[in-house]
């Protein structure tokens, strides 16, 4: 096993944030000290401890939780975290603000990582800066493990798996829906969201990252066939209802082309992928995804001006730090829909996947998203042909990831969905 000698298993970097500290509780209420050893990281030493101790004072099998202290803008503190851990999960956002350094450091110290990043520009930096190193240290350095992009990456991943098992050929096209879900948002999160609005007004890299759907893909592999995200109100043929476009498209659909590029191509060159909001049928459908497009484009209008965006920025987002209680991320839920079509050697066929959870998507799912690829990875329990690089839930950890979460509540199940 790599990096068996380093002191922490784990070091939860953010600990004292909303998403962190879910994290960090999930941890520690699910894993004891003689499984992993489990560390709390962040800048507060002051506020660190008193995660700890109430950590501590929830469980009966840890008596003191680690403490970890650094600055994510002190790469030297990042280094000697990094040398210690064998993987960093960090939740310390923006990451076009806040994470490039830790990257750097888990590169340098050959130390896996994961995050919960859905700033598909700061990917892609990280991708042209950091992958071949990450290749040549052996360090996993996996994006987006939470709401974004583990449903949409494992859900393609299930039904794509489930295709060449049972049809000995994968789904040329999928089509990702976002059923349904209730769930909360934090001031972390919404800080991230502005800085990636912030990114596509003011650097045109940026921009380029966000226009081109294979931005995520390897140098020289980044066009292709799928025109990307749909932007206009649809009726979809696969459910013969009416679809919305989805506000994560933008990153789930770039994470999902990446994962078949980084897995040399399983689902072939040609694969399309597009996730969609499913609104129902007759004029209600109509009516409703035509509202849904309307309102994602007014807000998108609104988050390129300038003044609008500092200004919403300022004024109606919650500010870092606040989220929803421990109670509100163990509530909502959410579901995620895979259609994939394939032709096998007998004709069409359908695949059908699902994944979802009975909590908040963003914070108590999200946590477990999370906590579940540190662990993966902590453990060596992936399914993977990538031993480093800049990687994805599905190309970085792959099914084991979908079988733990099984195991803690969520659906994660593919199926034959009948012949056409
Ligand atoms: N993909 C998903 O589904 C999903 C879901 C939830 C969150 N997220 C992402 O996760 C990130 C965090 O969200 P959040 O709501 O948890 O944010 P938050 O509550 O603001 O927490 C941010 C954390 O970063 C720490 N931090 C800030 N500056 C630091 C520095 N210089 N050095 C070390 N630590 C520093 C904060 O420490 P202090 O406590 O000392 O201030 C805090 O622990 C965001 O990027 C968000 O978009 C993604």
């Amino acid at each position: 096993m790599p990096n068996a000698d380093r002191t922490h298993d784990i070091v939860v970097w953010g600990a004292t944030g909303v998403a962190g500290r879910f994290v960090a509780e999930y941890l520690t209420e699910r894993y004891a000290p003689d499984d992993l050893s489990i560390a709390v990281g962040g800048r507060n030493r002051e506020r660190l401890d008193a995660l700890a101790t109430d950590l501590t004072a929830r469980s009966d099998a840890w008596d003191d939780v680690p403490v970890v202290v650094g600055d994510a803008t002190d790469p030297e503190s990042l280094r000697a975290i990094a040398r210690d851990t064998r993987v960093v999960c960090t939740t310390v956002g923006p990451y076009t603000t806040y994470g490039t350094p830790l990257v750097e450091a888990c590169v340098e110290t050959g130390t896996d990582y994961c995050d919960l990043t859905g700033e598909v520009n700061w990917v892609r930096e990280i991708i042209d800066r950091f992958h071949d190193a990450a290749v040549d240290a052996d360090a996993r350095i996996v994006h987006s493990c939470g709401f974004d992009s583990v449903p949409a990456d494992l859900g393609t991943l299930l039904a794509q798996s489930f295709a060449a098992e049972t049809f000995g050929a994968p789904c040329q096209t999928v089509r990702i829906y976002l059923e349904g879900g209730s769930g909360s948002v934090s001031g972390g999160t919404m800080a991230s969201f502005g800085e990636l609005f912030e990114a596509a007004d003011t650097d045109p890299l940026a921009r380029q990252a966000l226009r081109n759907p294979y931005s995520l893909a390897p140098p020289g592999e980044r066009s292709g066939v799928d025109p990307g995200e749909q932007r206009r109100p649809r009726r979809d043929a696969l459910r013969s209802a009416w679809t919305a476009p989805s506000p994560m498209a933008a990153v789930n659909e770039r994470v999902v082309r990446r994962s078949n590029a980084l897995l040399a191509y399983p689902w072939g060159r040609e694969f399309r992928c597009t996730e969609v909001v499913p609104t129902g049928n007759g004029v209600a459908g109509a009516a409703t995804a035509g509202l849904v497009a309307a309102g994602l484009g007014a807000f998108t209008a609104a988050m390129s001006v300038a003044p609008l965006r500092s200004a919403i920025r300022r004024y109606a987002f919650p500010d870092p730090g606040e989220g929803p209680t421990r109670e509100e991320a163990d509530a909502g839920h959410f579901l995620i829909r895979v259609l994939g079509q394939g032709v096998a050697a007998d004709g069409p066929s359908t695949v059908e996947a699902e994944f979802g959870a009975d909590r908040d998507p963003g914070y108590g799912a999200t946590a477990r998203m999370l906590g579940e690829s540190a662990v993966c990875l902590a453990t060596g329990d992936v399914d993977s042909p990538l031993d480093g690089g800049v990687l994805t839930p599905a190309s970085g950890i792959g099914l084991p990831l979908a079988d733990r979460l099984r195991e803690v509540g969520f659906t994660a199940s593919a199926s034959d969905a009948g012949r056409d």
